[in-house]
């Protein structure tokens, strides 16, 4: 069973929305992720698979983990799995989230953490005493190595990132978190499901916001604390060999993506 979570006031509650999906990668992915997460009090995390149902081997390792979350299941819309064109990943699990909190949290603080970056816990005491939105600089994004906004004398002063694609908030996932009170504010705030554009779409839909409300985190953009890093796409494992019946591999056969 997982953890009980109850949110304490002090510090503020940090709710973070983690989309997964099966894979071969997926139990590393979440056990390298929850071990991070175990190092930061008063955070629930909300662990959303694009998949119709929950997955028992899931469930284990985040148990296992031990850090307080939910286990929620919220598929991809049938007509984008099937396009050929690029996906709205992980769109579907990041609104889910949204209206998670919408019914079950007052306070504190949301960050969308896709299963497979890397984060410094440091981020996590910034983000959250977010009184609005807050931003920072993102590691290994495009060509220009870093998504980050541009502060000038001491303001936000627009966005660096290798592609802008006309957007007005040119940012990563991993770069900023939201209040869930301002949330509240914003009850139609959603993710769009526009490839490119979902962090764009999402933070517009939080209007009205004025740039000097966006709160600069990470040393006020000097730092880098969290990165968008991806794993090496591994192929599925090949059928265990029936030779192998009634041995150790029988077990370790039920905990690996098969074709
Ligand atoms: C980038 C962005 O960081 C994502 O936030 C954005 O959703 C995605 O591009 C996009 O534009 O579609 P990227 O690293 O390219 O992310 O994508 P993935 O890491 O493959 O997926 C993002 C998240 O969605 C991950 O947490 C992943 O587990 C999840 N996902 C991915 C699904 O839930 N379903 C999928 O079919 C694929
Ligand atoms: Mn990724």
């Amino acid at each position: 069973m997982p953890t009980t979570f109850v949110a304490v006031s002090n510090p503020p509650p940090l709710y973070i929305i983690t989309p997964t999906y099966r894979r071969p990668e997926q139990l590393a992915e979440l056990t390298r992720l929850g071990y991070t997460l175990k190092h930061v009090p008063n955070l629930l995390w909300l662990v959303i698979e694009d998949a119709n149902h929950t997955n028992r081997l899931v469930a284990q390792t985040l148990n296992r983990i031990g850090v307080p979350y939910e286990y929620l299941v919220a598929p991809m819309p049938e007509q984008y799995k099937k396009t050929k064109r690029a996906k709205p990943r992980g769109v579907s699990n990041r609104n889910r989230g949204l209206d998670y909190l919408r019914a079950n949290a007052t306070e504190g603080v949301l960050y969308f953490a896709d299963d497979d970056n890397t984060y410094d816990i440091n981020i996590f005491e910034q983000m959250r005493y977010t009184k609005k939105v807050s931003m920072w600089p993102v590691g290994l994004v495009t060509k220009t190595g870093v998504s980050s906004p541009i502060i000038r004398n001491g303001k936000l002063d627009g966005y660096y990132d290798g592609w802008l694609g006309g957007r007005k908030y040119p940012v990563d996932m991993a770069g900023f978190a939201v209040s869930v009170k301002f949330l509240h504010t914003r009850p139609n705030a959603t993710m769009p499901f526009k490839p490119g554009y979902e962090e764009d779409g999402f933070l517009r839909s939080l209007a009205p916001l004025q740039n000097t409300e966006i709160e600069l985190l990470a040393d006020e953009c000097r730092d880098i604390l969290t990165w968008h890093t991806q794993t090496k796409k591994n192929p599925a494992a090949q059928v265990l060999n029936k030779r192998y019946v009634n041995t150790n591999l029988e077990f370790i056969d039920k905990l690996l993506v098969r074709p």
